[in-house]
């Protein structure tokens, strides 16, 4: 019997520019971008041919400014976690937008059991929360296009979990959920990708906070033994956000150069 096959529906089938700038014509907004990872990230969609939204707390203004026009992008100065926040980046982005990176994240390491309140909400609230309330509303408004992609960030503390941060880990491997049971339904609904990047030891301004001796252990206790960079994870969401990609979804993808954290 000829059952016949099955169409070809892979989202990556949307064209893609030329080979050195495949995201040409592409609008994408990344979030915490005045810096570290999310500045990264932003420079290497725009050298891929993104249109970038620089978008970071008003306190980071400046920044944010100065890097949306060295990328010839624009910046969008809001707390993620403002309850208006999907509507003022619909109000920036009226033509929508293809490419949605969540990277805004903060740290407020504590035992658990010295962990008041106030170090456990926000930490849930930027690193997770507000992802759920800015993708749905960006979704519900189908300001993400068709081959459109989301690329969360997640951590391996949200895999392994780790000592002292215990509202982080709570938050990243919420991400990790929220990643994989949203990426079905958005691309059937949307046919928008849905994935994470998960960062091991990353240099940073986040990790140059951290104590000299687990910093030092953080950058070696992994097969590389060295601290990743930003291009590291800013050359993976490119590739997740790549045209290329379409058939990736739902996934988690460590950048953390073999980690043994949640190994
Ligand atoms: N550095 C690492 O080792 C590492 C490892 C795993 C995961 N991560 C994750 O990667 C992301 C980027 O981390 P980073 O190391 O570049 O941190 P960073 O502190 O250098 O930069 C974070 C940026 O997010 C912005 N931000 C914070 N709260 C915000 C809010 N409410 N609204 C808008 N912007 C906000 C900050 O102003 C800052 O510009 C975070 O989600 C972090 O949890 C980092």
């Amino acid at each position: 019997i000829d059952i016949g096959a099955a169409p070809h529906t892979t989202p990556g089938d949307t064209a893609a520019g030329p080979g050195d700038r495949p995201l040409t014509g592409r609008t994408a907004l990344v979030t915490g971008a005045a810096r570290g990872i999310g500045e990264a990230v932003a420079e290497t969609l725009a050298r891929d041919g993104a249109r970038v939204v620089v978008l970071d707390v008003p306190q980071a203004g400046q920044d944010a400014a100065r890097v949306a026009e060295r990328l010839g992008g624009t910046a969008l100065t809001l707390d993620i976690t403002a309850a208006h926040a999907g509507r003022r980046i619909l109000e920036a982005l009226p033509d929508g937008l293809d490419i949605l990176v969540h990277n805004a994240g903060i740290t407020r390491d504590r035992r658990l059991a010295n962990m008041p309140a106030d170090r456990w909400a926000p930490v849930l609230d930027v690193n997770l929360a507000s992802v759920l309330r800015t993708t749905d509303t960006l979704l519900d408004a189908g300001a993400l296009r068709p081959g459109g992609r989301i690329v969360a960030t997640s951590s391996i503390a949200g895999i392994a979990g780790n000592a002292g941060q215990t509202n982080y880990g709570a938050a990243k491997a919420g991400i990790i959920g929220l990643v994989r049971s949203l990426a079905p339904r958005a691309l059937a609904a949307h046919g928008v990708t849905v994935n994470a990047v998960a960062p091991g030891f990353i240099e940073t301004k986040m990790t140059a906070a951290v104590p000299l001796l687990i910093r030092e252990a953080g950058r070696r206790m992994n097969s590389l033994a060295q601290g990743g960079l930003p291009a590291d994870v800013a050359e993976t969401t490119a590739w997740l956000a790549h045209p290329g990609s379409g058939a990736v979804n739902g996934q988690v993808v460590r950048v953390c150069g073999q980690s043994l954290l949640g190994a």
